[in-house]
């Protein structure tokens, strides 16, 4: 096996890892969006992979800024670092919002409590409040599941992956062109 190849697999093996490690240093990436003529990143958790669709998954509110800014340009760039192994993931590529009602309601229902509560808030993600708490939801008739209608899924069809390895004996980087299938070394 090429050597390009064995680490696009151990990279796809990195992101599937960390999905159900909270420790693992791939759990958590930030996610690049463009906002008229500025970049705009913040930090999520990975949520799923798929390898054979070179996808990756996140979940967020669908009244946050992020999904206004991919409705006018759904280019992306998310960012991995692993400390340990001094491995940087610089991925490009583009994001959709899952439509599928099945789908959806399926990832939903296996998150957690605390996750779902987030989707109550009274107000869009970056609303100006008074108060700091002021977001909470207070209404007792309120059920945790009411918070479905906030809930979104954002999937990332990956077109390129630079890869850095940083080390001793010289750093290496790679970009994978997954849409063309080819990989070439690059100067780091
Ligand atoms: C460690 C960490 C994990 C986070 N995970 C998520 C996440 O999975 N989804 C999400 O929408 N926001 C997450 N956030 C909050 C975002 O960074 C951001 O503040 C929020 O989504 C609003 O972003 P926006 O206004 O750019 O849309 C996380 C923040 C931190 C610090």
């Amino acid at each position: 096996m090429k050597h390009s190849q064995k680490i696009l697999g151990d990279i796809w093996k990195e992101l599937e890892l960390s999905l159900e490690n909270s420790k693992h240093p791939f759990h958590i990436f930030t996610i690049t969006t463009i906002n008229g003529n500025f970049p705009d990143s913040r930090y999520v958790v990975l949520r799923n992979v798929n390898e054979t669709k070179k996808t990756i998954y996140f979940n967020t509110d669908k009244r946050s800024n992020k999904i206004k800014h991919i409705k006018n340009n759904n280019n992306v760039c998310a960012l991995f670092y692993d400390i340990v192994k001094k491995i940087q993931l610089r991925i490009y590529g583009s994001i959709k919002e899952e439509t599928n009602l099945n789908i959806l309601k399926n990832i939903w229902n296996k998150s957690r409590e605390m996750s779902k509560q987030c989707y109550l808030n009274k107000y869009a993600p970056g609303t100006i409040i008074e108060n700091s708490k002021d977001y909470v939801n207070n209404n007792h008739k309120i059920d945790i599941n009411d918070g479905f209608s906030n809930f979104a899924v954002l999937k990332i069809e990956i077109d390129r992956i630079d890869w850095l390895n940083l080390s001793h004996q010289g750093h290496e980087r790679l970009m994978f062109d997954l849409k063309q299938n080819k990989s070439d070394w690059i100067s780091p």
